[in-house]
């Protein structure tokens, strides 16, 4: 049975991805590291952050707010202390690299050239901070422009991980593609709130956060299945995925790969168990390779 899928130049054993955010060098013990496609890394920026105030995260009923703020140690301590370690797990590692300014983002490419990693996420989405993130992500002209500047700057493989909040995310993908993105990732959370009633404030140490989990799926999975469509790039999706059928509605929508997320800080053998699952479903169905499924989905006449 044949599990891998590629991303442009980029050929991955299987497409289960590591969302950002969700794993680090500490924890990699939890993780089926086998069973794993590739790795996200926590999002680095060029100066350290010590991100949002507490609380940072909250359950809601059928998901997480989080607002951590990208808390990070820094581009420079990032390769010397926690790119090594990420690289001795052998697995293809995919830095998430976010700026303050445009400007951030191609000598951050250029300080991660030649270290050996698989590419670079532009983290285009966040919500939790107040220069760049999702800012930047809600304009096709700035997504454009900043693809094309890492482009410039580096040979590595590039895919901007786009945010729900964007004005068109059909015409937020073609942007990143028309930049030379090699792939294309989508969703990142939803802009979120939750109000404490008695202290009429908000929940969260910020006044809103990113919503991620099961709430947000059925949403991600109509935006991947619109930008699909319109791209001739691969597309990663992401967003709620709990379980192998979600991965698998995924795929068939016409991603080439998913992200796990909010998934694996519940259950970190997730990622083995979709894998499990999806060959399960694979062997039931009678499919021998995975690329025959990614974009199978069936369009009735009527469909709008
Ligand atoms: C955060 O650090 O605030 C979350 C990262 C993100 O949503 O991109």
């Amino acid at each position: 049975m044949k599990l891998s899928i590629q991303l442009g130049n980029l050929v991955l054993e299987n497409p289960i991805i590591i969302a950002s955010g969700v794993f680090s060098p500490d924890s990699a013990s939890y993780f089926p590291i086998e069973a794993i496609g590739a790795i996200i890394t926590k999002t680095v920026t060029p100066r350290p952050r010590e991100g949002n105030p507490p609380p940072r995260l909250l359950e809601t009923a059928a998901g997480l707010i989080n607002s951590i703020g990208l808390q990070n140690v820094g581009i420079e301590r990032f390769i010397e202390e926690e790119l090594p370690r990420y690289m001795e797990l052998g697995v293809p590692i995919i830095v998430s690299i976010s700026g303050e300014t445009e400007a951030d983002f191609p000598l951050m490419a250029e300080r991660l050239r030649g270290k050996g990693i698989a590419g670079i996420e532009l983290n285009l989405s966040c919500p939790n901070v107040q220069r760049g993130g999702m800012h930047f992500g809600r304009d096709a002209e700035t997504v454009f422009r900043i693809v094309r500047e890492v482009k410039d700057a580096s040979s590595l493989w590039v895919m901007p991980k786009l945010t729900p909040q964007a004005r068109d995310i059909v015409e937020t993908a073609l942007a990143g593609e028309e930049g030379g993105a090699d792939a294309i990732s989508l969703v990142n959370t939803f802009l979120a709130m939750a109000i404490d009633i008695r202290a009429r404030s908000s929940r969260l140490g910020t006044l809103m956060g990113g919503l991620s989990g099961p709430a947000i799926k059925p949403i991600a999975l109509r935006m991947v299945y619109e930008v699909a469509r319109a791209v001739r790039i691969p597309v990663v999706g992401c967003g709620g995925i709990m379980n192998a059928e979600d991965a698998l509605e995924f795929l068939i929508a016409g991603a080439s790969a998913v992200e796990i997320g909010t998934a694996c800080l519940i259950n970190p053998s997730i990622p083995a168990e979709i894998l499990d699952g999806i060959r399960k479903f694979m062997e039931e169905e009678g499919i021998d390779d995975i690329r025959e499924l990614i974009g199978s989905l069936k369009i009735k006449p009527l469909d709008i």
